[in-house]
């Protein structure tokens, strides 16, 4: 699959199926159609994508709240078999890029301690560990990560 048949759009209501079925497959907490739903209809500092291939089939998404200077970034999954190809990175790339252009100048994330997959990920983005939640997951610790936008000097 190569990036340039991608598409990047806005998350919308009648992509739900496609994302739940990679949500189910990605995560042991997933969380529930109508939290995304939600999402979509009630937050209006949300902004979530879809990556969809040349067949129009949604392969991955992601998510972000963007408060003021301050974004947060609340999910990214990327369907299993589509894996390790840069969608991960295109949507996180495209996520960075709106929160800057909204007046973002920092970003945030929890992720598992043990999700190194998506901690390299991030680190390559240059997200820092900047603390730690503790039982976040229920099950495991969250590592809080951060992404500040470099100034200019001069
Ligand atoms: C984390 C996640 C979104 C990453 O998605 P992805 O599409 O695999 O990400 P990418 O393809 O951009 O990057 C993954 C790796 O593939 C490599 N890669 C990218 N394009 C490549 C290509 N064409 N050929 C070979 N390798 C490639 C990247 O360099 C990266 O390697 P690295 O980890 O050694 O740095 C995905 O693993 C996922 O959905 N995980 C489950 C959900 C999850 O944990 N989400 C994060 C919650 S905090």
């Amino acid at each position: 699959m190569s990036q340039e048949k991608l598409t990047i759009a806005p998350m919308v209501l009648e992509d739900l199926d496609g994302v739940m079925q990679i949500e189910r497959d990605s995560f042991l907490y997933p969380w529930s159609r109508n939290s995304f739903q939600e999402e979509l209809l009630t937050n209006r500092f949300a902004y979530y994508i879809t990556a969809k291939d040349a067949d129009g089939f949604i392969i991955g998404y992601a998510g972000i709240w963007i408060l003021f200077d301050e974004g947060h970034i609340t999910t990214i999954a990327v369907k299993p078999l589509c894996r390790h190809k840069g969608v991960g990175s295109l949507l996180l790339a495209h996520l960075l890029k709106k929160a800057q252009l909204e007046g973002a100048c920092k970003v945030f994330l929890e992720v598992r301690d043990s999700n190194l997959q998506a901690r390299r990920i991030y680190e390559r983005f240059g997200f820092k560990v900047i603390g730690k939640r503790k039982r976040y997951y229920f099950d495991e610790d969250a590592l809080i990560m951060a992404w500040f936008l470099e100034k200019v000097k001069g």
